[in-house]
């Protein structure tokens, strides 16, 4: 009898979880905006955690401010710009693809495709191994829609409706330069083209990137310039002689970011509305960057996680000095901003002039396409 009883108990339980993880076709459009991310480091939120790669945040001090205190595999002593972003769109941070938690109900609110590592060219990152390069994010955001449509028991259109409600951000570009063509005197890219022919060869690259994730479904990208990839303190240690920012590095960056606008600006013409928009993360980081005391900064030059001049030479581990307040730092490590820096980046996302947010910023984006949603 007793048996009998707990076993029916265990068909309930069954039933009742199986339901919890079927996603409701309804709950579509009534919660938080789906937000997907990709590229690289910048924005990894863990991916690579899962993988075998030296280009990982898993140990500490990474996450020391996270609201955990892990290391979570973000680049940042806590929040990175994808988990602002977030906050400002009213849901929690996007899972990793690669997370096991990521299933079922969690699959409505996104998902976050970032690699630690990756660049525009399937060859830049070589020396992390296993990453998750560009062609295979948009394998797994293809696979993700698949996933998907299953958990909202099959409706294809429903999953496709979600996609193209979707908030999308995508960081590349910067490991193309230091991690590729300015890794190493005359590498192999670097005697393959000039500076100005690699821009082009990058940006024609991106192109086809971005027409893939158009037609993928996304509708509304966020794509990000470069940073001002000179200044790193990884560069200030390396490159530089005189702690300015690289020139070589700056004229990379300042050489690629507008024709990266000239080639959002083209795509949109072509499929007549605002997919892509240009974020000037150059100028956004070069704000503070350039007046540090401005923004409540210490220094914009020397990183709180690491060794050597700046804290800039090699990577934030557990042997690494750390500086007691973070919120006095730029750059948390070698190459990535702490999360105050990320906050104030986020900001200009939100409410910047069309030379930080070109076309529109986000705070009208998301003003436009809530009234576009009203029924
Ligand atoms: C990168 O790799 C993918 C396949 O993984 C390939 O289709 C693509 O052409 C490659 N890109 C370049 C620029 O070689
Ligand atoms: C950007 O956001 C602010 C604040 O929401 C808004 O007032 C401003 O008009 C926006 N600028 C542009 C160019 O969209």
């Amino acid at each position: 009898m007793a048996a009998i009883a707990i076993a029916f108990l265990l068909v309930l339980v069954a039933a009742a979880a199986a339901a919890a993880a079927m996603a409701s076709a309804a709950s579509i459009g009534t919660g938080p905006r789906p937000f997907f991310v990709f590229g690289d480091s910048l924005v990894d939120s863990g991916n690579n955690n899962y993988l075998l790669t030296t280009a990982r945040a898993d140990s500490p001090p990474y996450g020391l401010d996270y609201p955990t205190h892990r290391a979570t595999g973000r680049f940042s002593n806590g929040l990175n710009v994808p988990d602002i972003i977030s906050e400002h769109l009213g849901s929690p941070p996007v899972l990793p693809y690669l997370s096991p938690h990521l299933d079922g109900p969690t699959l409505l609110t996104g998902a976050n495709f970032a690699s630690a590592g990756v660049g525009i060219l399937n060859d830049t990152g070589i020396q992390f191994a296993n990453i998750i390069r560009m062609p295979k994010q948009l394998r797994y955001f293809q696979q993700y829609q698949t996933r998907l449509t299953r958990s909202l028991a099959g409706d294809a259109a429903a999953a496709r409706r979600l996609v193209r409600s979707a908030l999308v951000l995508i960081t590349l570009g910067g490991n193309d330069f230091v991690n590729n063509y300015y890794l190493v005197p005359f590498s192999a890219r670097s005697r393959q083209f000039s500076l100005p022919d690699y821009v082009r060869y990058l940006i024609a690259e991106y192109r086809k990137i971005l027409r893939q994730l158009y037609d993928l479904g996304a509708r509304r990208v966020l794509v990000t310039g470069s940073g001002p990839i000179g200044c790193a303190p990884a560069e200030l240690a390396t490159r530089s002689a005189n702690g300015e920012c690289d020139i070589e590095l700056q004229r990379a960056a300042a050489l690629y970011n507008p024709q990266l606008v000239a080639m959002t600006r083209e795509l949109n013409a072509g499929y007549g509305a605002d997919v892509f928009v240009a974020v000037n993360a150059y100028r956004m980081h070069m704000d503070f960057i350039s007046a540090p005391a401005a923004y409540g900064f210490l220094t914009s030059k020397v990183a709180c996680c690491g060794q050597g001049p700046y804290n800039g030479v090699g990577l934030c581990t557990a042997l690494s000095s750390v500086c007691p307040d973070r919120s006095l730092y730029a750059f948390w490590d070698n190459f990535h901003p702490t999360e105050r820096a990320n906050r104030i980046i986020v900001s200009q996302f939100m409410v910047g002039s069309p030379e930080y947010m070109h076309p529109l910023n986000l705070s009208t984006i998301l003003a436009v396409d809530a009234a576009a949603a009203m029924p």
